[in-house]
């Protein structure tokens, strides 16, 4: 087997005289002070995002309220905890996690937007989510193989995001049917897929038949098998 460390006495030397730089060695290839701004700002997202699901989890209202709500609530959490995770990554670069709302507000790529009713929210959010995974996207090609413990965390983060989005596009079609997303929003689980709906020659009573609610408490269910199914790709 070919030697890997070709150097170990040296290195064993800099680990030692640079104790202070902690989990930061001098190979380290990126500007630490740069990934601590671009996390900071990932981070501002995060907390923007708790506030606002958590926002509409309390303010959720509508025949559709509870399914929805605890998807909100669920979103929260989970935005809550990439928070916590950025946070320690932060620290573990010798940054300093910038919890300061004033500044959070600021440095948010997301908005913090309440919306008026049910969709308007699902709807905020899933604009939110949208932003969040173009710009950690951005971020995981940054780090590459310069900050692979970075990418990592980020990767793991934008496939959460990715399943956020996916969930609210899914309820953004339970709710409202009949907006113009739904020509965007494919249900695999309808014949008439993709499609694209008159929403002018639609007759209006279309968006509360019985069916319909039948259809979002049917996705409500396959939601709960698949928060299981969530539960457990998170293991
Ligand atoms: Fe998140
Ligand atoms: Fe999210």
């Amino acid at each position: 087997m070919g030697q890997f460390l070709t150097d170990i006495k040296t290195i064993r030397e800099r680990a030692r005289r640079e104790i202070n730089e902690g989990a930061v060695t001098p190979d380290y290839a990126l500007d630490k002070d740069q990934v601590c701004k671009i996390l900071n700002e990932a981070l501002a997202t995060e907390i923007v995002c708790v506030l606002r699901y958590r926002f509409h989890y309390f303010m959720a209202s509508g025949i559709h309220k509870e399914g929805v709500a605890a998807e909100f609530l669920q979103h929260s959490k989970e935005e809550q905890a990439h928070a916590d995770k950025i946070a320690e990554r932060i620290k573990q670069l010798g940054g300093k996690p910038e919890m300061n709302p004033a500044v959070v507000a600021g440095r948010a790529h997301a908005e913090y937007v309440e919306g008026e009713s049910l969709a308007d929210m699902i709807r905020e959010n899933l604009v939110a989510e949208r932003i969040a995974i173009q710009t950690y996207r951005e971020m995981v090609n940054y780090f590459g193989d310069k900050d692979p413990t970075s990418r990592v965390m980020m990767e793991g983060i934008l496939a959460q995001e990715e399943e956020h989005a996916d969930d609210m596009a899914d309820l953004l079609f339970a709710v409202n049917p009949t907006t113009e997303e739904e020509t965007k929003l494919v249900n695999p689980d309808e014949k008439d897929a993709g499609k694209k709906v008159d929403t002018v020659n639609a007759p209006k009573a279309q968006t509360k038949t019985p069916g319909v609610t039948k259809n979002f408490d049917k996705k409500s269910s396959d939601k709960k098998s698949s928060g299981g199914k969530k539960a457990a790709k998170k293991k």
